[in-house]
């Protein structure tokens, strides 16, 4: 089938300059969201209708493979189905979709185009309180026109079957019925929801499905909305993880921005962020507030709370936090512990190694069984260049220690607190850079003068 994606709206309500479908929701544009949508029902031909400032969104989606259709001036939704027209498919439906309608299920648009056939179809919703929607007209429950609230009489504004806006129809059929289309209604507007009346005068037949969800069909006009679909959306996330096994600690305090794979007993407390795609294999525990991006975590591994990793990768069996940060290029082997205020960037830690207090490790490699002191810092940077620094196994390394990257430490060597390494340390040795130790018998405390 053809996709039609009307996307022109201003969206003035969103009291923004970014257009309203590039808006995000469960971290992707609302327009990301449709395109998906479209593609997982098959369609051949996607065709974005966008109007004024719509640049930007084409610039977002350079690659995807959608017709770019500009409407302007906007006269209404038959005119801007007409505009996609010419970029059509004729052998196969048109099925018309919104940007700022982004929870609509592909299960309930394949339900529409299956009782459609090779009629029209159309999605509509009982609401308690239709008011501002396009009310579906029946007559011996045969769907006879849909009427705009404004140019509803007062018995027609009673009925609360709704329009959606979600139709299918035949291609050529609308290549019959668009162009002739008339404004004179109350809106002065090119109605799409003309098509209607104009299938029955042709006799064909005009079928109607519903949405499994009647929240499917909620279009995003301000940030209250948008809220309230993310709220929604997140829901949704929060059940499928729940349904696969996953403990959360509170389903209505989960945010994932992205994908989410879970292998089994997963236990995930609140407020806890995901983005990009995250991976926890089985027995993972991530305490609350944590941020995890793009990170893959092995099984039996702690994630204590408000830690923030970012494109990791995390073996098994370690202990994370709290207040950890990862950052990208962090890889952890097995059984690894990465403990309070300390950063990691762009290293390698290998197995049993443990880096548990307030430390900096940017650009090293660390090997097995190291011990890295409270307070070690990898002196990475020159302030021109990075240096990498290489820890080999079995390294002690004493708190508050500088390691000046180009720097070694080999093999089972011991640095001692407060050293500041600017050499290679040999291996097996205790390397250590300190002055003295001395004590000044006679040396007396200052005292507070008087004034006077
Ligand atoms: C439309 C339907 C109404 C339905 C309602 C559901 C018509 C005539 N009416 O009304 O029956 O109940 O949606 O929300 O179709 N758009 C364009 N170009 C235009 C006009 C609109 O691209 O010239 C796009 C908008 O960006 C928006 C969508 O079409 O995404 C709907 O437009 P809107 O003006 O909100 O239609 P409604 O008046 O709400
Ligand atoms: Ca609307």
């Amino acid at each position: 089938m053809n996709v039609v994606i009307l996307a022109a709206g201003q969206g003035k309500r969103m009291r923004s300059d970014l257009p309203k479908v590039l808006h995000r929701l469960g971290g992707q544009p609302l327009l990301t969201h449709v395109l998906e949508t479209a593609r997982e029902l098959g369609a051949r031909k996607i065709c974005v209708v966008y109007g004024h400032g719509g640049e930007i969104v084409r610039e977002c989606y350079a690659d995807a493979e959608v017709v770019w259709v500009k409407q302007e001036p906007q006269l209404g939704t038959g005119h801007a189905v007409l505009q996609a027209l010419p970029h059509l498919d004729p052998t196969t439906a048109t099925l018309v979709l919104y940007g700022d309608v982004p929870l609509i299920a592909s299960a309930t648009l394949s339900r529409l185009c299956e009782v459609a056939g090779a009629g029209l179809g159309v999605l509509t919703v009982e609401m308690a309180n239709p008011s501002g929607y396009g009310r579906i007209v029946r007559e011996d429950g045969k769907i006879l026109c849909i009427v705009e609230e404004r140019d509803a009489s007062e018995d027609q504004r009673t009925i609360t079957e709704i329009n959606t806006g979600f139709v299918i129809a035949p291609t050529t059929a609308l290549s019959r019925w668009l162009p002739g289309l008339g404004n004179n209604n109350a809106q002065g507007e090119y109605y799409l929801t003309d098509i209607v009346r104009l299938a029955i005068e042709e006799g064909m037949p005009v079928a109607s499905a519903q949405p499994d969800a009647d929240w499917e069909v909620l279009g995003v006009n301000s940030k209250v909305q948008l809220a309230e679909l993310e709220r929604i959306y997140q829901n949704g996330n929060a059940l499928r993880l729940m349904e696969q096994g996953v403990a959360l600690a509170d389903p209505a305090r989960l945010d994932v921005r992205g994908e989410l794979d879970c292998g089994r007993d997963v236990t995930i407390d609140v407020n806890c962020i995901f983005e990009g795609r995250v991976v926890l294999d089985d027995g993972v525990e991530v305490g609350a507030n944590c941020v995890l991006r793009n990170t893959r975590v092995g099984a039996g591994t702690r994630i204590a709370p408000f830690s923030h990793i970012d494109d990791a990768e995390i073996g098994p069996r370690c202990i994370i936090g709290p207040y950890a940060r990862l950052r990208p290029g962090t890889k952890l082997d097995e059984s690894v512990h990465v403990g309070n205020f300390v950063e990691v960037k762009n290293s390698l830690i290998g197995e049993n190694s443990k880096a548990n207090h307030l430390s900096y490790v940017g650009d090293a490699t660390v090997g097995k069984n190291v011990n890295i002191g409270a307070g070690t810092i990898t002196c990475n940077y020159d302030g021109a260049n990075k240096y990498r620094t290489v820890i080999e196994d079995d390294v002690f390394i004493g708190s508050d220690t500088q390691l000046v990257a180009p720097v070694t430490v080999g093999r089972g060597a011991t640095l001692g607190a407060g050293t500041t390494l600017t050499s290679d340390a040999p291996p097996e040795q205790l390397t250590i850079s300190r002055t003295k130790q001395v004590s000044i018998s006679k040396w007396k405390r200052p005292v507070k003068q008087k004034k006077n």
